[in-house]
């Protein structure tokens, strides 16, 4: 079975044990898997210092796509997994795929949206800092809620169509649209082991979006 993840960033740079747990899960699950992985703070961290350079917006969204491919390239030899720099839409490669952005003004959630359009996946287990989707911001709002399963029509509403260079989302609503056309179903959580459990029984610990 295909599976593809959206790890972001800041994920890999805070919670190293955690990806470190990956590689073992992953050769459990799926023989086939294509991890795409974000800029985090790093790609921030770039974007600003070049913005102050004076690049152009979308020069700052290619600074960003480099980012993100270094902590590809980084996972990639974590995972022993095979490195890969292109077009998700044309990912025919199987075995463990390693991956970052591809196209200005994406964003990774993007790219894993359509390397599972390509590869035919119809889960995308999208790893981050945050448990799941939450009603809130859960940074500034104490009562924000946990939601267990919400609808890509309800995550929309709840994102605005704005994108700035290195601008953070849950999920990136471009890719919400793709997994929707495609019947892709998004499992955010901040626990590698719910890739595991997901592919077995059906339940995660965070949020399931179809
Ligand atoms: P990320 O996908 O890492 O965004 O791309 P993010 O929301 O910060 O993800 P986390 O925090 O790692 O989970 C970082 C920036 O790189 C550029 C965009 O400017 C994006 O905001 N980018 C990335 C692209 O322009 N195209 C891509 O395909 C990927």
């Amino acid at each position: 079975m295909e599976i593809v993840l959206s790890l972001g960033g800041s994920f890999i740079s805070d919670r190293p044990h955690e990806v470190r747990r990956l590689r073992g899960v992953l050769k459990r699950v799926s023989r086939n898997a294509i991890v795409v992985v974000g800029g985090g703070d790093l790609a921030r961290e770039y974007i600003r210092f070049a913005g102050l350079l004076g690049l152009t917006k979308r020069s700052l969204h290619r600074v960003g796509i480099k980012a993100t491919l270094i902590n590809a390239f980084i996972l990639s030899e974590v995972l022993d997994g095979e490195f890969f720099d292109g077009d998700p839409r044309r990912l025919r490669k199987r075995g463990l795929i390693v991956t970052g952005g591809f196209k200005p003004g994406w964003t990774t959630d993007t790219c894993a949206a359509y390397a599972a359009v390509s590869s035919g996946a119809d889960v995308i287990f999208n790893i981050s800092k945050e448990k799941g989707v939450y009603d809130m911001d859960p940074e500034k709002f104490r009562n924000a809620k946990l939601l267990r399963h919400i609808k890509f029509d309800e995550l929309r509403k709840m994102t605005g169509a704005e994108r700035k260079p290195g601008m953070n989302f849950i999920f990136d609503p471009m890719a919400a649209t793709i997994c929707k056309r495609h019947k892709i179903k998004v499992v955010v959580t901040n626990r590698i082991t719910d890739v595991a459990d997901y592919l077995k029984n059906g339940t995660t610990k965070g949020t399931i979006i179809d």
